[in-house]
């Protein structure tokens, strides 16, 4: 496999193009550790309209190349989930997984955004759009849990309730437009680090069987964003990895505290992080916290989006 910058040229050539969205779990409970190492969840989440597109191109062999401001933080052998992906749905047909993948990325990297989750969701729909392989839409979905917790979650957006270790899906009904920005930090933080501190911060005590917060969901439903901030503030934030994220990455409380301080409702580590979360009341106010998030000096940059976002589509 090679990497590089440049997405296909030849006009001459198929290729699909596939938009998928970042998400924000907006909720993330988090039971104990399972035999098999991973965790119960009960993970509220909710696509955000933060893109990634991936363009699947016929080729003669795999390979994968990214371009955006972070490519280079972008793995291009099959540690990439859309690397995995062409492999997994080439080999449920029997064909080789002869595909160019190139991934435009805007999602940051190792955000705790389901950034790498989105390639994998992506490349899959791209190249079974490509290749005109018909895959049935749950068994799409079982190729997705192969390929991560948060992968089936990146095909089907909205927003939805995840059990199991997230990967097992009910929807849910959200109201939008909710405003949220997000400060995206310097480097990422290893979800499987995250978790571990989880397990670490946990020892001695009794860690509860994961449960959504029934006002969460009514207030996703309502899509009134203070009553999502106060449904929030009611269960301590709602990300159980938010005390392992700012363990491994104290830096992070500035952040908070400054995103609070410029009037978010709500601010929370998004996913196993680094990147930060902050709910605001309404669009001007998103871009307010955002300026001030930028000038704060505590994170990299700060991005508006809104949600929900639709999954993962074919847009070319
Ligand atoms: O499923 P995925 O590959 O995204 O998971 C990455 C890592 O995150 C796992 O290897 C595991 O350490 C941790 N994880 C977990 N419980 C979950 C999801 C992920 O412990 N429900």
């Amino acid at each position: 496999m090679t990497s590089g910058s440049t997405p296909p040229a030849s006009a001459a050539v198929r290729s699909v193009t596939v938009r998928v969205p970042a998400k924000v779990n907006v909720q993330l409970a988090v039971g104990p550790p399972r035999p098999d190492g991973f965790h119960d969840l009960a993970n509220v989440f909710l696509a955000v309209g933060l893109y990634d597109d991936v363009t699947a191109t016929e080729a003669d062999g795999l390979r994968v190349t990214v371009s955006g401001a972070d490519a280079a933080a972008v793995p291009t052998d099959t540690s990439n989930l859309a690397a995995r992906a062409a492999q997994l749905l080439a080999a449920r047909h029997g064909r080789e997984p002869n595909v160019h993948l190139h991934i435009a990325k805007d999602i940051p990297v190792a955000g705790g955004m389901a950034g790498g989750s989105a390639d994998g969701a992506g490349a899959l729909l791209a190249c079974d759009e490509l290749w005109g392989t018909r895959t049935d839409p749950e068994e799409l979905l079982g190729i997705c849990a192969e390929l991560g917790s948060d992968v089936p979650f990146s095909l089907v957006g909205g927003a939805a309730l995840g059990r199991g270790r997230g990967e097992r899906l009910t929807t849910l009904s959200v109201k939008g437009p909710l405003y949220w920005v997000f400060a995206v930090a310097d480097g990422g933080l290893s979800t499987p680090e995250v978790y571990g501190e989880f397990d670490r911060l946990a020892a001695g005590r009794t860690v509860p069987e994961p449960d959504p917060s029934p006002a969460v969901l009514d207030a996703l439903g309502s899509g009134d964003p203070a009553d999502l901030a106060a449904a929030l503030g009611a269960i301590d934030g709602g990300n159980d990895l938010q005390p392992a994220a700012l363990s491994l990455r104290p830096a992070l409380a500035a952040t908070l505290a400054a995103g609070t301080a410029a009037g978010a409702l709500a601010a929370l580590v998004s996913g196993s992080g680094p990147t930060c979360a902050f709910l605001a009341a309404d669009e001007s106010a998103a871009a307010d916290i955002a300026a001030a998030l930028a000038a704060s000096g505590t994170c990299r940059k700060a991005r508006v989006a809104q949600a929900p976002a639709p999954g993962a589509a074919v847009v070319g």
